[in-house]
């Protein structure tokens, strides 16, 4: 293990040794210094919570807030202040009571027996996606294949996208997030991407639909806590949400259960295994782990450790969720574990609430392919994956398989 030195804030993110699990420093802090201080890549020094108890506690307290215009927010990369300003804040950047009434326009759109009513058609969905696969492999990059069209087509059908335009959708959504696409292209993209969601909210407000975006139009009329600019922020929040995390998601879920071929052998045997191994991927990988950066309203103490007022502070889930006190043996990837108690959504009033969505879909998709494609296998070794270990989503880039 790399050896802290508190004394000097350590460079944040830490880098990661093995693919599978998260920097081996965040053991040591948590034995010696659950709250300590390190220095983002921007320069700002900033509270790393990493135990499983503290970082939901953080995460419940009131006295933080999520606005993420705040001029210390712990963000990762430096952002002109008025660009941030520029970008309407909706959910995941206000605080209550906005928050709350920000959510509760949304809420019915993503409970547990609302998604459930949507299982049929994804796993349509997906067997579509698998079936093409086949046609087209092997090999075939699962990335482009299965991960980023799974995310990106089920929101596309739930807000209510014309089938007509789901190819143009598509293009945009895999360009964005293709690692080898330039960053003047990723930019013109987005621009593009959100002028169509403006057009899309647009219609919804004309003429509203039974859809995701014609039910919230019509839901936040009795309310008016949404305005224009907000209600395109909020269809872009829902799209850019559960996009890159599913779909990393989905990557690191079969690379890690081909890799664990005893445990992949249980699921496969008995598929309703597959919602608890889902619930184990994601407390394994916590991919969006600094997603859960606030900042002190007020001085407060966290372990004993004296957080003052408009300090910024990352309660890492993957610190949490590797946490002993938490979970046995917590290394070790064990489907049999339970581990619903991760905090890989989140925890407290801003959990994700896509959660119900992102199972159900990594269940059908992980049940799906290893049904059909029984031979599936990596075509190159693990060892040759390229993993974003710079990346705010944690993830791989290519996933090149065969059968
Ligand atoms: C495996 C996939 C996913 C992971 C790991 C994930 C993770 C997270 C985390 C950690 C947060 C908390 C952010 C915070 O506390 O500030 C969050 C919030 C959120 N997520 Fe997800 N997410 C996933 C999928 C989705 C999906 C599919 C959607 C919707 C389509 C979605 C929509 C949201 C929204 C809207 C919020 C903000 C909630 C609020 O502030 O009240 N997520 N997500």
């Amino acid at each position: 293990m790399s050896d802290v030195d508190f004394a000097q804030p350590p460079a944040f993110p830490m880098q990661r040794s093995c693919p599978f699990h998260p920097p081996a420093e965040y053991e040591q802090l948590r034995a010696e210094s659950p709250v300590s201080k390190v220095t983002l890549p921007t320069g700002r020094v900033v509270w790393l919570i990493v135990g499983h108890r503290n970082v939901r506690e953080v995460l419940v307290d009131p006295r933080v807030t999520s606005d993420r215009t705040h001029p210390n927010f712990p963000l990762l990369a430096s952002v002109p202040p008025e660009q941030l300003r520029a970008i309407p804040q909706t959910l995941i950047g206000v605080d209550p009571p906005e928050h709350t009434a920000h959510r509760r326009l949304v809420i019915p759109e993503f409970t547990v027996k609302r998604v459930q009513t949507m299982r049929p058609w994804i796993t349509e969905l997906v067997d579509g996606l698998v079936s093409d696969m086949l046609k087209a492999g092997p090999v075939v990059d699962l990335v482009q294949a299965m991960s980023l069209p799974v995310p990106s087509l089920v929101i596309c059908e739930m807000m209510g996208v014309p089938y007509a335009d789901h190819d143009q959708f598509q293009t945009w959504t895999a360009r964005l997030l293709n690692f080898t696409t330039s960053p003047e292209q990723r930019a013109a993209t987005f621009q593009e991407l959100v002028g169509y969601l403006d057009k899309l909210v647009t219609a919804a407000e004309e003429d509203p639909q039974d859809d995701l975006l014609g039910r919230l139009v019509v839901k936040n009329r009795e309310s008016g806590v949404l305005d224009h600019t907000n209600l395109v922020g909020m269809a872009r929040l829902l799209l850019f949400a559960g996009h890159e995390t599913t779909a990393n998601m989905i990557s690191l879920g079969v690379v890690t259960l081909l890799e664990h071929p005893e445990q992949l052998a249980a699921v496969r045997a008995d598929p309703a295994l597959m919602p608890k191994a889902v619930e184990e991927l994601l407390r394994y990988f916590s991919i969006l782990d600094v997603a859960t950066a606030r900042v002190a309203t007020v001085d407060m103490e966290v372990a004993g450790t004296l957080i003052r007022a408009g300090e910024g502070l990352i309660a890492i889930g993957s610190g949490a969720n590797r946490d002993a006190e938490a979970f046995e043996n917590p290394d070790d990837f064990d489907i049999s574990r339970g581990a619903r108690h991760h905090v890989a959504f989140g925890y407290g009033v801003h959990q994700c609430l896509g959660q119900n969505l992102a199972r159900l879909e990594l269940e059908i998709v992980l049940n799906t392919l290893f049904r059909r494609i029984p031979g599936l296998r990596l075509a190159v070794p693990v060892g040759e994956l390229s993993f974003k270990h710079d990346a705010n989503v944690y993830g791989i880039n290519e996933v090149p398989v065969t059968w």
